[in-house]
């Protein structure tokens, strides 16, 4: 009591042992001695120490990325925005990728299916959303080589990421192309992109110690042309970075005036590191502590003293390395982490925040680099099956209060003294005194505000407490007040004070309403109750104007709500798989709720809310079995009689490469030299002579495997291993096996399955065979075919998936994988009967779906294999390349495949292929009476009556 009587006439926080304070947006404005900046064209977007501004108005940035590339459905994308919007954040991010959009140097797309992020922008209109458009050229993402695209790996195009005119020739075409279609969704425009980032990560200004500021200069120089690359194109609004660490210091105009400076710069972070795998918890960030927060405040101050203080980046889960758990590692960064961390970056006067990611999604294809596994679930708030739980309402209940607590756009830190409280468990709440709900006046409340929303002109304020933690609150101007509805409540005392009412209660589980004599009703709420409170607004501002919003308590997730019938009808929009009660705090003017258009039994509770039951889903989805399979081997390359003259195939004689890591041997057998670059490829050498053996080093990245035949012989496999960093395999293989024909021509199959190009410097690190020396004789390859991908990178057979979809196999060259395959005359075998020996096999199945509509319905496949069995397994499901099961190396087995790319009503297509890294003489088979199972995730929705 004390402490607030003391500080009483400002608005003032209180988090952990922070305390800020704000003068009142107002005052502020009128007496603040700090300059307001724009980017000198125009001032849409300003800034200043405190926070962003669009069009004059101060903006709390809560924003999460998403990859609209790692989820290829345009249909989709509106799901994930309406379930970012509806966790009361104010904006999203998103990052390109070059290499989706360009599969070669001559070409771009931007118009064929998921290739058109357009959709993006215009969504985020519609649904209210500020957007962080973030196009590289590289973004690393655990994005096959950062996102670059493939072809500029081979080093033809220098080092990558500086000023070498070889690249600058490359990337500009894309950048120019990103800029340009941004531009017509600028919020100069009419738009919601409101800022725009140059390169990411990019902490490279500075020459040895960032403190004498000597400059790089390549470096610089293609920040300024990047720059001038997004003017020229139509980008108006400020340019951003993400800087990777706090000792980078880059691009920051308060900290030097040197060439490449963006208008704001922000800075990155991951505490508890970017992988569940802790021992790679050593670089970037520094070395993992848990639950350790860290010092930001002061880097800010000394980099970007008059800039907001912005992370364009802040850990919101971290990726699926191979050796991770099935499922993520949501451990060390689930709802606990984003209760804490949060809350610690806004009493560190941070005022804008993007999660990495908010919506992670599936590296599909080649899309991943080899660090990560198919899942890129990143234990992110929205998983990657849709599904939103625990983590998803924690972010959700603080993001909806910053929405609506706009003084936290403006603070100072008074002190981060423990003085403040005496209490050493108050680790991570904010609680506020002097907030301001309209015209009223919360002076205190040791319970955190959710949210709350003026509903004819009187605020309805919702708290939020742990269950069975008393509290209190002090509202100006009440006299009296009355409990209104008592769901778990105890203790309820009223006080009068002079300026107002306190109030003290304890809450246990449940939502109790308290009605004020001035108006004011409090709905206080327990946490996992609060979860379900949502705030949906009637317009579609990113900033959710109080009195636009309704306060909706009860469904598992309300997306929307819009107001008709002369706004006698309350239409909202929502998820509830479960028959639910809710109840509705709206204007008095509404006698009736709908629920994704159905009318719903409205009654009018006596202190004003509208309650009614929403149904749930009485349908249960049964998925047919897939147990029809039909099969053909896929390894007809290594017969000595297969003919490899043909189109496939590219004969491998260059005798030098630019790449900067040279072969021990030649020809180079780099495969992205000869235009190919996913997933497998297949390597045909040709010798005579009495050779005894081959000894084989390949490049193939982490958890990347081989297999080598002789003479249709299997003579051996690299197993891989999911060693982080691990790039090679090598092996000396004995030909004793094997049938050697000493007069004629041998031919040594091999068979790598790539895991992509690394991040970073390592995207250039070549991909194929080093090291091909054949022992016990003079005699050396006498010729090397290689087949990749179908066309090569000069022809995009398939532009709607894309060029990282397809690898090299034969089954992909020849569409086997493909919906309309007539695989009539295959033999009927299935997976779960498998197959012994070294080999490769591909099955299909198709198989219809009748999914009624209306449901939105989460589905995913379960692979599963008796023991750690060293196959290699890839599934496609209409064509997509959905799943990599690498049972001896990773742990993931179960591999959502969003709607879309499964045909709800129709005939799928399942394609499997599998062999490759196997032993001989054992069967290998996966398991299950159907060998492949996939099941319904979840029921996510009603999303229209049916
Ligand atoms: C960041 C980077 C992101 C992503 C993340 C780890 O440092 O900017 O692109 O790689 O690490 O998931």
């Amino acid at each position: 009591m004390k402490l607030f009587d003391c500080l009483s006439s400002f608005g003032l926080l209180v988090t952990s042992s922070f305390v800020l304070h704000s003068f009142g947006i107002a005052a502020q404005n009128a007496s603040s001695p700090w300059p307001v900046h724009d980017n000198g064209l125009n001032d849409v977007v300003e800034w200043d120490h405190y926070s962003f501004k669009v069009n004059g108005k101060r903006l709390f940035v809560f924003s999460g990325e998403l990859h609209y590339w790692r989820i290829p459905v345009p249909e989709v994308w509106r799901d994930l925005l309406e379930k970012i919007k509806a966790a009361g954040f104010t904006a999203y991010a998103f990052y390109g990728n070059w290499g989706y959009h360009s599969p070669n140097n001559f070409m771009l797309d931007f118009t064929t299916g998921a290739h058109d992020f357009s959709p993006l922008l215009e969504i985020a209109k519609e649904v209210g959303l500020y957007v962080i458009v973030r196009p590289g050229p590289y973004v690393n993402a655990e994005a096959n080589a950062g996102g670059f695209p493939l072809w500029l790996t081979t080093g033809a195009y220098g080092k990558l990421r500086n000023d070498d005119p070889r690249y600058t020739e490359a990337w500009k075409p894309y950048f120019a192309k990103y800029s340009e279609i941004t531009s017509k969704h600028l919020v100069t425009n009419g738009g919601n992109a409101f800022v725009y980032q140059m390169e990411n990560e990019y902490g490279q200004q500075w020459v040895g110690d960032p403190t004498h500021r000597v400059p790089n200069v390549p470096a610089g120089n293609y920040m300024q042309m990047l720059q001038d690359s997004a003017r020229e194109n139509g980008i108006d609004i400020p340019v951003i970075h993400n800087d990777p660490n706090m000792w980078t210091r880059s691009w920051s105009k308060d900290f030097s005036n040197s060439t490449g400076n963006v208008d704001v710069a922000g800075l990155d972070s991951y505490p508890s590191c970017w992988s569940c795998n802790l021992d790679e918890c050593t670089g970037t960030n520094g070395e993992y502590v848990a639950y350790q927060t860290i010092n930001y405040y002061d880097h800010f101050i000394e980099n970007s003293v008059t800039q907001p203080k912005f992370f364009p980046e802040f850990q919101g889960g971290s990726y699926n390395p191979w050796d991770g758990p099935q499922g993520g590692c949501p451990n060390d960064i689930g709802a606990d982490f984003a209760n804490l961390f949060y809350r610690d970056l806004i009493s560190q006067q941070i005022s804008a925040i993007s999660l990495y990611m908010m919506y992670g999604g599936t590296n599909w294809g080649a899309f991943a680099a080899p660090v990560t596994a198919t899942s890129y679930d990143y234990s992110s708030p929205i998983s990657e099956n849709r599904i939103v739980g625990n983590k998803f309402y924690e972010t959700k209940n603080l993001a909806m209060f910053t929405r609506v607590a706009h003084d936290l756009t403006m603070t100072d830190r008074l002190g981060n003294s423990t003085r403040y409280s005496t209490n050493p468990a108050i680790k991570s709440k904010i609680l506020v005194t002097d907030f301001t709900l309209g015209d009223e006046r919360l002076i205190y409340s040791t319970a955190e505000v959710l949210t709350f929303s003026i509903v004819d002109r009187k605020p309805v304020l919702v708290l939020s407490v742990g269950i069975g933690e008393s509290v209190e609150f002090y509202l100006k101007g009440a006299k009296e007040g009355k409990v209104a509805k008592n769901r778990g409540a105890s203790d309820v005392k009223f006080h009068r004070e002079s300026h107002g009412l306190i109030v003290n209660l304890a809450q246990g589980p449940g939502a109790s309403v308290i009605k004020l004599d001035n108006g004011v009703t409090v709905v206080v709420a327990d946490k996992i109750t609060a979860y379900k409170i949502w705030a949906p607004n009637l317009t579609n501002d990113p900033f959710a104007p109080v009195d636009k919003s309704v306060i909706v308590e009860g469904p598992y997730l309300v997306r929307g709500v819009f107001s008709s019938d002369e706004g006698k009808t309350l239409a909202l929009t929502g998820d509830s798989a479960i028959t639910t009660a809710i109840e509705v705090f709206a204007s008095r003017s509404v006698r009736t709720l709908t629920w994704n258009g159905k009318n719903l039994n409205t009654s009018r509770t006596e202190y004003g809310s509208l309650t009614a039951h929403i149904q749930g889903v009485s349908h249960i989805i049964k998925l047919p079995p897939l147990d029809t399979w039909k099969v053909h081997d896929s390894l007809s390359e290594a017969l000595p009689d297969y003919d490899d003259s043909g189109i496939a195939w590219v004969e491998a004689d260059h005798t030098t490469t630019p790449n900067p890591t040279k072969p021990d041997t030649l020809p180079v057998l780099y495969v992205d030299d000869y235009g190919f670059h996913n997933s497998l490829h297949l390597f045909r050498g040709y010798f005579s002579g009495p050779a005894t053996g081959v000894h084989i080093s390949i490049a193939g990245g982490t958890a990347f495997g081989w297999s080598a035949w002789l003479n249709n012989i299997h003579i051996g496999s690299f197993f891989g291993n999911s060693t982080f960093g691990s790039e090679t395999g090598n092996l000396t293989l004995s030909f004793s096996n094997a049938t050697l024909h000493t007069d004629t021509s041998n031919i040594l199959l091999i068979v790598q399955d790539n895991t992509g190009h690394g991040l970073r410097e390592q995207a250039t690190n070549p991909r194929g065979i080093l090291n091909a020396t054949l022992t016990g004789t003079n005699t050396t390859f006498k010729k090397w075919e290689i087949a990749g991908t179908a066309g090569g990178d000069n022809k995009i057979l398939d532009p709607v998936r894309g060029p990282l979809n397809e690898g090299g196999l034969v089954a992909e060259r020849l569409g086997w994988h493909l919906p309309g395959y007539d695989a009539s005359s295959w033999n009927a075998s299935s997976p779960s009967t498998g197959f012994s020996g070294a080999g490769i096999k591909f099955y299909r199945t198709t198989v219809p779906l009748d999914i009624p509509k209306g449901l939105d319905v989460s589905i995913g496949f379960i692979l599963n294999a008796p023991g750690p069995q060293a196959i290699r397994v890839q599934l496609f499901v209409n064509g997509y390349q959905y799943a990599r099961f690498n049972p001896y190396i990773g742990n993931q087995i179960e591999f959502p495949v969003p709607p879309g790319v499964l045909n709800y009503s129709g005939e799928n297509t399942i394609g499997w292929r599998f062999g490759v890294r196997v032993l001989r003489g054992r069967r290998w088979r996966l398991i299950g009476r159907s060998c492949i199972v996939w099941r319904v995730v979840g029921v996510l929705a009603l999303i229209q009556s049916i």
